[in-house]
């Protein structure tokens, strides 16, 4: 299991998808055309991504919805399962699947990733979520830590024994302070260790995706700062002897002109549902570090159209141009997000692609 996984050494610019499993997708919006996160719409979206050559999806664990007036994610595939129906239905790009780590077994989702390994020949990728959404936790019947130390020390747990069923070919014995086992192996296990990915903001979060992750998952607020924060992770990841790299999401709005662009923006954040969009940013603030709380207002326009997610909003050039500084800032790469993502997926494919391709970045 030494070498490095293929997904790590690509050289271009990362590009995938993000919550297309999740009804509404990233747009906290009312319109009726709103994305349908139902199977039909993800096979068709993940056969378009993967003969395109986008890099990967990844999908959101969700248990609850946010309320308001759509109640916004309130309908989710789960992910481990849409993963591997992705896998089997798609010849190269990578699907992440989002655990939530105190919600499932690390025995359990051990073998769940080295199956679908087995499934795709290694296009399987982990997302893996500590906790902070009080009350998904409470409709799980679980407890979450009020502390980031406890929730990412079980995290670290709950991994470190996931790694150790990847790694050993005998059964062993776990005595840590979660989880006490005896006689536990992983068989089969995966050729190399999928990438991992973590979302964590707080000092707490971001040092266990140092430690682990092979991509911090950050939202692009203000490239100035991305820029200082990428370059803080770096040097941490190399101070612990890793790579780490960040990864960012953006919200697409492309159109031939960029007056139709902004207008379909606005349309988009015109219908927007705000009930929802509040919650999501009161959780987002009452139970996590992701955001940073000075930027509140501009937080609030951009959760309700890309979930918080950078926008790449204009013409093809003005896209390609937002993605390009994505690429500037030090991030490893993106993923996109789209009102309807089936429906507006091949524009993009189309146009903002080759000029990615033209730029080197692709
Ligand atoms: C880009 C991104 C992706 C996330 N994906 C998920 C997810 O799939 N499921 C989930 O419950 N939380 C998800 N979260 C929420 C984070 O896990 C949560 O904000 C994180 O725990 C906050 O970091 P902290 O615990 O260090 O404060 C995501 C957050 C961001 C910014």
């Amino acid at each position: 299991m030494a070498q490095q996984h293929s997904f790590l050494t690509h050289q271009r610019f990362l590009l995938g998808t993000f919550a297309s499993n999740c009804a509404g997708g990233m747009t906290v919006s009312k319109l009726p055309e709103r994305w349908v996160a139902n199977w039909q719409n993800n096979l068709r979206l993940g056969k378009l991504l993967d003969e395109a050559g986008i890099d990967f999806m990844l999908p959101i664990a969700r248990w609850i919805g946010y309320g308001g007036e759509t109640d916004f994610h309130g309908s989710v595939l789960e992910t481990m399962t849409w993963a591997a129906a992705l896998l089997a239905s798609t010849q190269r790009i990578t699907v992440f699947a989002t655990i939530h780590a105190t919600a499932n077994h690390p025995v359990v989702v051990a073998k769940q990733i080295a199956t679908l390994s087995q499934v795709s020949g290694e296009r399987v990728g982990l997302n893996i979520v500590a906790g902070w959404n009080k009350p998904e936790y409470e409709a799980l019947g679980l407890t979450l830590p009020d502390d980031h130390e406890t929730r990412y020390g079980y995290a670290q747990e709950w991994f470190d024994f996931i790694r150790k069923l990847w790694r050993e070919d005998k059964a062993f014995d776990w005595n840590g302070r979660y989880f006490t086992t005896k006689g536990s192996y992983g068989d089969p296990r995966p050729a190399s260790p999928p990438p991992i990915i973590n979302a964590a903001g707080s000092p707490q979060g971001r040092e266990f995706a140092v430690n682990n992750a092979n991509f911090l998952f950050t939202p692009a607020i203000d490239l100035e700062r991305s820029k200082v924060e990428i370059a803080e992770l770096r040097a941490q990841g190399k101070n612990a002897g890793r790579d780490v790299d960040v990864l960012t999401f953006s919200h697409v709005v492309c159109r031939p002109t960029e007056a139709e662009a902004r207008a379909e923006l606005k349309r988009q954040l015109d219908s927007a549902d705000w009930g929802a969009v509040d919650n999501l940013v009161r959780l987002q603030f009452a139970h996590a570090h992701s955001f940073p709380h000075d930027l509140l207002a501009l937080i609030r326009e951009r959760m309700a159209t890309g979930h918080g997610g950078f926008p790449l909003v204009g013409t093809p050039e003005q896209v390609a141009e937002g993605i390009a500084s994505l690429h500037a800032a030090g991030f490893r790469g993106t993923t996109l997000s789209f009102l309807d993502y089936a429906q507006e997926f091949p524009y993009f494919r189309d146009t903002v692609l080759p000029l990615l391709a033209q730029r080197g970045i692709r």
